[in-house]
């Protein structure tokens, strides 16, 4: 009962104690993935960036601090309106510079033109999606021929949260997510063990083909 509540929340936070709860979790237990997608996407200072599933936006932040050519554009999507409004406020100054645009909006209906994203990231995301292959597709859709998605994970965490009813299913599976990369035009999708500190985490990497 209290699993199933809060794999609800980490799915979608929303404005009620445990949502406040479970964003407190994501902020401390996080960070150390949020801060290396950024750093393994190898952004440009021109690139435009999206990530998907911000929550609290501590990713926007970090990749926000790379964009800083005249053309570097941060592109975020949530469909949680918690985890949107405290993302925009996080992100208000580069908002009103015109430099972040954060939509509140389900991955899958995006409002980002096709063919303009140079690099995704996302962590801890991918399991809450319904449909891992429409998920897939919206993303390729919106990236540049050639673009890098990286996502993140901690799966000694994701194995736990399974054991303990919080995940459901498989869906956490990488190699069901990878699967589902392969299926939408993604090429070269591998998984790499990474540490920082005493933290093991794992990265996947995929190319969009066009
Ligand atoms: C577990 S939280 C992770 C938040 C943040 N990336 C982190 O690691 O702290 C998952 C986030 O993905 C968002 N999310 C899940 N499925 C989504 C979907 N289909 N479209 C947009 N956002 C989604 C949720 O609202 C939530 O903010």
């Amino acid at each position: 009962m209290l699993s199933n509540k809060v794999g609800k929340q980490l799915g979608h936070p929303t404005y009620s104690l445990t949502g406040w709860l479970v964003t407190k979790f994501l902020k401390w237990h996080n960070q150390i993935l949020e801060e290396n997608a950024v750093k393994l996407s190898n952004i440009q200072p021109n690139d435009t960036v999206l990530e998907l599933g911000h929550g609290p936006g501590l990713g926007l932040q970090e990749a926000s601090r790379l964009l800083v050519g005249p053309r570097g554009k941060l592109l975020g999507v949530d469909y949680s309106q918690y985890m949107h409004q405290m993302a925009s406020k996080r992100m208000e100054e580069q908002i009103s510079r015109g430099k972040a645009v954060l939509y509140h909006s389900d991955l899958v209906t995006m409002p980002i033109e096709e063919n303009t994203v140079d690099k995704v990231f996302h962590c801890n995301c991918y399991y809450f999606w319904p449909d891992l292959k429409a998920g897939a597709k919206a993303i390729h859709r919106v990236m540049k021929p050639g673009g890098i998605i990286v996502t993140t994970l901690r799966l000694d965490s994701l194995k736990k949260a399974a054991s303990m009813g919080v995940l459901t299913g498989d869906k956490w599976r990488p190699e069901i997510y990878m699967e589902a990369l392969e299926c939408s035009g993604f090429t070269d999708v591998r998984m790499e063990n990474k540490r920082e500190k005493l933290i093991k985490f794992q990265a996947i990497f995929a190319n969009a083909v066009k």
